[in-house]
């Protein structure tokens, strides 16, 4: 299957690296399809109308500013195939408006498809979509990690867990090694202490079924140093953080 990116930027190379597999990519201008296609293999195209004629599926990871601009020398040619729009905060009328002919799947993916365990929320499909179009898109991201189905109206509330995750993982990182800094670890000792025990502390609650409770308390005594630190942790907010961040990214 031929895989059409619309853009080359952060979320298209996570996409192409993951897939590992030759790729059909255009971007405005800059270069970075032709230094993506060095690296995965396809083609970096001159224009968006090839890639559409092209690709048998196209997917959208240009910026949401975009989408009029490309859907203009797209739209016409990508009629009937299917469409995966990755735009965050669009909705599917408007990419439908848009790409009025073509079967429109709408997905948030995260970063961390570009090392398989990414995580992507898809929009169900409507009735209108060919079940052999909605098997291909599923397959292509669960590929690249896990796909969880949401309805249309809650993908928003997924991405602003799951899309911006990585950054979100990665300011905790970084605030609790800087922590552990300043009482004397290296930065590399900080992290790698730090990574590692994010990444098994994953893959420990997921053998748990995410039962978040059972594993605190595994590790959490009573009266014991891990209550005192998570006592510190709810004083200094951080529920109300995540609280108000969800709140911020929606608007
Ligand atoms: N980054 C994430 O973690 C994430 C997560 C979920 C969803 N998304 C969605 O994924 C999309 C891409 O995000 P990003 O972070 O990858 O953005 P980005 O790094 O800014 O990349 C955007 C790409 O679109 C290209 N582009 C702009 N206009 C174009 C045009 N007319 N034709 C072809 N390509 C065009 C740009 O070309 P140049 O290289 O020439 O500038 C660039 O390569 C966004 O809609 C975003 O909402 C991103």
């Amino acid at each position: 299957m031929n895989v059409g990116l619309v853009g080359a930027g952060n979320m298209a190379r996570a996409l192409a690296r993951g897939w590992a597999q030759p790729i059909l990519c255009t971007d405005s201008g800059s270069g970075r399809a032709r230094a993506l296609v060095e690296e995965v293999g396809g083609e970096a195209l001159p224009s968006n109308r090839e890639l559409g004629l092209r690709a048998d599926v196209i997917v959208l990871a240009h910026k949401p500013a975009q989408l009029h601009t490309v859907a203009t020398e797209l739209a016409e040619v990508a009629a009937v195939k299917p469409v995966v729009s990755l735009l965050a905060r669009t909705s599917s009328q408007a990419v439908r408006e848009a790409y009025p002919q073509a079967h429109v799947f709408q997905i948030q993916p995260n970063l961390a498809v570009e090392m398989r365990r990414g995580v992507s929320a898809l929009a169900r499909p409507d009735d209108e979509c060919p079940p052999e179009h909605a098997q291909a898109v599923r397959e292509l991201f669960a590929r690249v990690g896990n796909v969880v189905e949401v309805p249309e109206n809650l993908l928003d509330v997924a991405s602003a867990c799951s899309g911006v995750g990585p950054a979100y993982w990665a300011l905790l990182l970084e605030a609790q090694a800087d922590a552990a800094i300043r009482r004397g670890l290296t930065p590399a000792q900080a992290c790698a202490l730090i990574g590692e025990t994010m990444a098994g502390s994953a893959e420990l609650l997921r053998a748990r079924n995410w039962d978040t409770l059972a594993v605190r308390r595994e590790v959490a005594s009573p009266g014991g140093t891990t209550a005192r630190g998570l006592a510190a942790l709810e004083r200094g907010g951080v529920r109300a953080a995540f609280s108000a961040a969800i709140d911020d990214v929606l608007g």
